[in-house]
């Protein structure tokens, strides 16, 4: 089987992919596939079949941009983007470009342009769980418990400020996050007013879209893997520690140094509260017709009430993401996840 990673992206996860597409290459049957390296590169132009893994190195990439380039006519407006060319022989594509144009239904444009299987979801549920303001609708109508919000565009900023908000979600800490976004950049922990417009103008860079969320009491993060299709199953669960002195998880403490936080895997959960999430994640998957994978990630709060945080399509392979180490943990390994992944993209 010949199979085309397609990594790198012109989103503020652009580095994150990259470590995601270097772990799950070096983690492929390599006597079972054939693989092509696809990148494409930080101002959106995809590198056709960049073929030597030196991509992975990360200084070459302007060397790789070159010679691919060169090889396109770039001069022409016409000249495609993917040489159709070195796309005919691949059997199946797996897209692991986090973030805008990638996660969010657009890659798999492309990809449905092509007439060319991939592993995940399709456009319509990667879009729909890329926005999280879609997805709250969603979940909302599945019935899925998740944290009151309201919706904050450039239309209505106006009639909005900390007080209010806060009383509205009964929250005197309340968060704000762009709609679409990855990595948690563009989240900010708001307390008072003037954080409340340094965070709003800063998450309008992001998004014209932003969720104003109440916050949960003594949370933990917990996160859980699905796998399949129509029948998609569930790992066991896995809870995240940030460092005490930090607010939340952080593109800081997710991707820099992550040195300071603590995983543990399994998570033990008072009677019932595994089970509960467990549903509640299955419930999503089915609700936005996802398909192949995702990561959820949940807020339990003090009492023990899970909240459905939000849902990752193309969740993160680093050394330190939780999608493949939850499935470890539950007895398929890396190779095996990569093998299942791309037998589902087929169905
Ligand atoms: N968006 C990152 C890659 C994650 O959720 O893992
Ligand atoms: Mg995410």
């Amino acid at each position: 089987t010949h199979v085309a990673l397609l990594f790198g992206g012109d989103s503020s996860e652009h580095d994150v992919s990259k470590r995601s597409a270097h772990n799950i290459y070096d983690a492929m049957d390599k006597d079972k596939y054939d693989v092509s390296l696809f990148l494409v590169s930080k101002n959106g132009i995809i590198l056709d079949d960049a073929s030597s893994h030196r991509v992975f190195d990360g200084e070459d990439e302007a060397a790789v941009l070159q010679d691919v380039t060169a090889k396109l006519d770039m001069n022409n407006p016409l000249a495609p983007i993917i040489n159709l060319d070195s796309t005919h022989n691949i059997d199946v594509f797996f897209p692991i470009i986090h973030g805008n144009l990638g996660e969010d239904g657009t890659i798999q444009g492309l990809l449905r342009l092509l007439h060319k299987p991939y592993v995940g979801s399709g456009i319509m549920a990667s879009s729909m769980a890329y926005d999280k303001d879609i997805t709250k609708k969603m979940l909302d109508i599945a019935g899925v418990r998740n944290t009151k919000y309201v919706l904050v565009t450039p239309a209505n900023a106006k009639n909005w400020n900390y007080d209010k908000l806060s009383k509205k979600l009964n929250s005197s800490i309340i968060f704000i996050k762009p709609a679409k976004q990855g990595s948690s950049i563009g989240i900010h922990q708001i307390e008072n007013q003037t954080e409340y417009e340094q965070g709003i103008r800063d998450a309008f860079q992001y998004d014209d879209k932003i969720l104003v969320e109440e916050a949960i009491e003594g949370p933990e993060e917990v996160e859980i893997s699905i796998l399949g299709n129509e029948k998609p199953k569930a790992s066991k669960l896995g809870a995240i520690k940030v460092p005490e002195n930090d607010e939340f998880y952080t593109y800081e403490n997710k991707f820099v140094d992550a040195s300071e936080v603590k995983f543990t895997i399994p998570v033990k959960l008072p009677n019932g509260v595994s089970e509960e999430i467990t549903e509640m994640a299955l419930k999503a998957f089915t609700a936005l017709e996802l398909k192949g994978m995702a990561r959820i990630d949940f807020l339990v709060s003090k009492d023990f009430k899970p909240y459905l945080g939000e849902i990752n399509t193309l969740p993160g392979f680093t050394n330190i993401s939780l999608y493949p180490q939850l499935w470890e943990a539950s007895g398929i390994s890396y190779t095996e996840l990569i093998d299942q992944l791309i037998e589902l993209a087929f169905e």
